[in-house]
């Protein structure tokens, strides 16, 4: 049966970022925190069980509301088993700016492709600052182990535009002794200034560079955590390649070193109105309605690509069926994500009878391909899962996703709410 477009009202799960640093904040405040919104995706999930090992106590009210008994920023425990933290990049590369100042012994582990993710770029800097940090190939991979005390302030020019870097030399800059300054290529997602700012600490940021004063302490407050515009960002997609669809997506985060897939999408052409745009806790939120246009082909390089660098794998796919071709260049940050997804997009696509060539630092897309029904994988990464999920509904005959329960790491309800867009026109 062919789709007869995709139509109807969701609301997007809370944004996996903010969701993760709603509970390490509030672990290390004074007092209380109250989050509401909260992502209870796996990822977010792993964040939990490690601050409970670390002593906290974390009561999940409902899968959306957190309360977090803050410990105080010295107050966390020595853990007496690994911190595993699943498949989440940012959870293991935070938690280590955290447990920076503490002489208690941790050791750190995930999954496979937490083991092949590069972590040298927090390691090190970490370690000159002070900290006791080894692990497999000189502290690159997992496992990792690690004991802090006496950090000291630092300047770093990080050679990555990544918020996981800057997030987690900044949380051991405000442990540490004097200021602490980061300093990236290109901006990257500032949700941790701003929530620590929320906190009641004081963050300085001029251009590209970021500074901290050591010494500061968090006091409990409420997070009200918007929608996650990654997780929208497949439905913006689906909404716009998929004829006769309308979609209104509520309440999505539009915090601007995030929206690099409106300007894009806008960019090809597609039909994106912005609704009610308000600002709660920090993060400013707004109510997205999409419907489908043709799509025309487009560039998206550099300081673009922290903007919208986990939306790669879906505007890929949108740019299959956008007129000419698209070029995604600088973003070799893509090899080093949940898998290669320079591979993983492009022989996923390609079995589906798209035209993508892979390049260094990105892939050049020919667009204007029909795709068809095929056997592909999502190879355990879950924006892999949707953005299939989302070509199997243009795709003529029958797809089958290997591994598709991977999309709960980010999005527990995507398939209910793909299901959902379907019935209810
Ligand atoms: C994240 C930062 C990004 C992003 C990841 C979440 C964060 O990674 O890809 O999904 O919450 O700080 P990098 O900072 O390594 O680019």
């Amino acid at each position: 049966m062919t789709l007869q477009g995709l139509n109807g009202v969701i609301q997007v799960p809370g944004d996996k970022s903010i969701s993760h640093r709603s509970v390490m904040f509030g672990s290390i405040a004074e007092g209380t925190t109250t989050i509401s919104g909260f992502l209870p995706g796996d990822d977010c999930l792993s964040t939990i069980s490690c601050f409970r090992k670390l002593g906290v106590e974390i009561e999940v009210v409902n899968e959306e509301t957190v309360i977090v008994k803050g410990r105080g920023i010295q107050g966390l425990q020595e853990p007496t088993e690994v911190l595993d933290v699943g498949n989440s990049g940012t959870t293991i590369r935070l938690i280590m700016g955290i447990l920076s100042n503490t002489a208690h012994h941790h050791t750190l582990i995930g999954d496979e492709s937490i083991a092949k993710r590069p972590m040298k770029r927090v390691t090190d800097p970490l370690r000159s600052m002070g900290i006791q940090l080894d692990g497999r190939e000189e502290g690159n991979f997992t496992p990792l182990s690690l004991r802090g005390g006496n950090v000291k302030g630092i300047t770093y020019k990080s050679p990555v535009a990544s918020a996981q870097v800057k997030s987690a030399i900044l949380l051991a800059g405000l442990q540490a002794e004097g200021v602490t300054t980061v300093i990236e290529p290109e901006k990257s997602r500032d949700h941790t200034e701003r929530m620590l700012e929320a906190f009641g600490v004081q963050v300085k940021e001029e251009g590209l560079s970021v500074s901290i004063e050591g010494g500061q302490t968090l006091t409990g407050t409420h997070i009200e955590v918007p929608g996650d515009i990654s997780s929208a960002a497949f439905f913006l997609v689906a909404g716009s390649i998929i004829s006769n669809s309308q979609i209104e997506l509520k309440k999505v985060g539009m915090n601007p070193t995030r929206t690099g897939i409106l300007d894009v999408l806008l960019n090809m052409g597609a039909s994106i109105e912005e609704k009610n745009l308000k600002t709660d806790v920090a993060e400013p939120f707004a109510d997205l309605v999409v419907k489908s246009a043709p799509l025309k082909g487009t560039e998206v390089g550099g300081d673009l690509i922290p903007r919208l660098i986990d939306e790669i794998p879906i505007i890929a796919l949108a740019a299959t069926q956008a007129q000419g071709t698209t070029v995604i260049k600088d973003a070799a940050e893509l090899k080093v994500k949940e898998t290669n997804r320079i591979d993983t997009v492009v022989n996923e696509l390609n079995k589906m009878g798209a035209n993508i060539e892979a390049t260094e630092d990105g892939m050049i897309i020919h667009g204007g391909t029909p795709l068809h029904g095929a056997s592909v994988n999502s190879h355990g990464d879950h924006r892999i899962g949707m953005m299939l999920a989302v070509a199997s509904c243009i795709a003529e005959g029958e797809t089958i996703i290997k591994n598709r329960e991977a999309v709960s790491v980010s999005y527990p309800s995507f398939f209910a709410h793909l299901d959902k867009l379907k019935g209810s026109k």
